[in-house]
């Protein structure tokens, strides 16, 4: 069966048919996904099959594997290189509201793009569903490269060689949560992107920031910080967004260096959601421009 892509939104995200995940894929498959990824920029593969095992061995044939944050507890996945995305413990059951990992997780219903608080954040990710809620848990994404584009040219010049400082600690901290051991803190310091950059794939300038970014490097603090707002709100605007609601076996895949993703609320309380991550590292993320 050839493979079928299919665009799903005026901007990004195409629908992917005739490719069996599972499968060791040949090396025109990656070839040809990794350009069907810097055309759309999110990939959506329905009815795949994927234990632990091949959602690694999926991650690693796009790049080298970038493990989760330590969440100071008991894994439930079968590789600590697999993001847990879900609301249970190691046992499966429902975490408590006070829980501090699902407290920590409710930071990622902020759009973000994932380990940008690293100093080689992420490139690609790639979500798989276990179970997904009767009601809500879809996860929305935005287009940073249309969103780039559509600003006006004087907008794209005062911006094109800003930096942003990043820190995991100021996207949780603008939820309120903020209990993190000195050790914790000590592990992740904060770290510097550039606010544009060129895609390493497409060669199409994107912006670059979202909730891990705190503010403009030189900049006085309100002044960056109004900024980035001014810029999040630009970015997802309805015309930049596709939200994707979640069906079993579903894989989707997107990249970090040119689109925002939040999760949107559901009853976690009541429902699992169990979704699982792999993500590969950006080692490319310094474009030529500011190099
Ligand atoms: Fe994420």
């Amino acid at each position: 069966m050839a493979i079928e892509v299919r665009q799903v939104h005026p901007q990004f995200v195409a629908k992917v048919t005739g490719v069996e995940l599972s499968t060791t894929l040949t090396a025109e498959t990656v070839a040809a996904l990794n350009d069907a990824i810097n055309r759309y920029a999110v990939l959506i593969f329905p009815d795949q099959r994927l234990d632990d095992d091949r959602l690694l061995a999926l991650g690693r044939l796009f790049g080298d594997v970038e493990p989760p944050r330590n969440h100071r507890v008991e894994l439930r996945l079968k590789h600590a290189e697999l993001a847990d995305i879900s609301n249970l413990d190691s046992r499966n059951q429902l975490r408590a509201r006070d829980d501090h990992r699902r407290l920590d997780s409710l930071g990622n219903r902020l759009w973000h793009s994932d380990a940008s608080f690293r100093e080689v954040p992420g490139a690609l990710s790639m979500l798989f569903a276990h179970v997904v809620p009767p009601v809500g848990g879809e996860t929305e994404f935005a287009d940073l490269r249309a969103a780039y584009d559509a600003l006006p040219a004087d907008m794209q010049a005062r911006i094109d060689d800003l930096v942003a400082e990043h820190s995991i600690f100021y996207s949780r901290g603008q939820l309120g949560h903020t209990e993190y051991t000195e050790a914790e803190r000590a592990a992740l310091p904060s770290v510097f992107h550039p606010l544009v950059r060129i895609h390493p794939g497409s060669k199409r300038k994107t912006l670059y920031m979202g909730a891990h970014a705190s503010h403009i490097v030189g900049w006085r603090m309100p002044e960056g910080r109004l900024l980035l707002r001014d810029l999040m709100e630009h970015a997802t605007q309805r015309e930049f967004v596709h939200r994707h609601e979640w069906r079993v076996g579903d894989l989707v895949i997107w990249d970090n260096r040119c689109t925002l993703h939040r999760g949107r609320p559901y009853d976690d309380a009541t429902h699992p959601r169990d979704l699982r991550r792999v993500t590969t590292k950006d080692y490319a993320r310094v474009p030529e421009h500011v190099a």
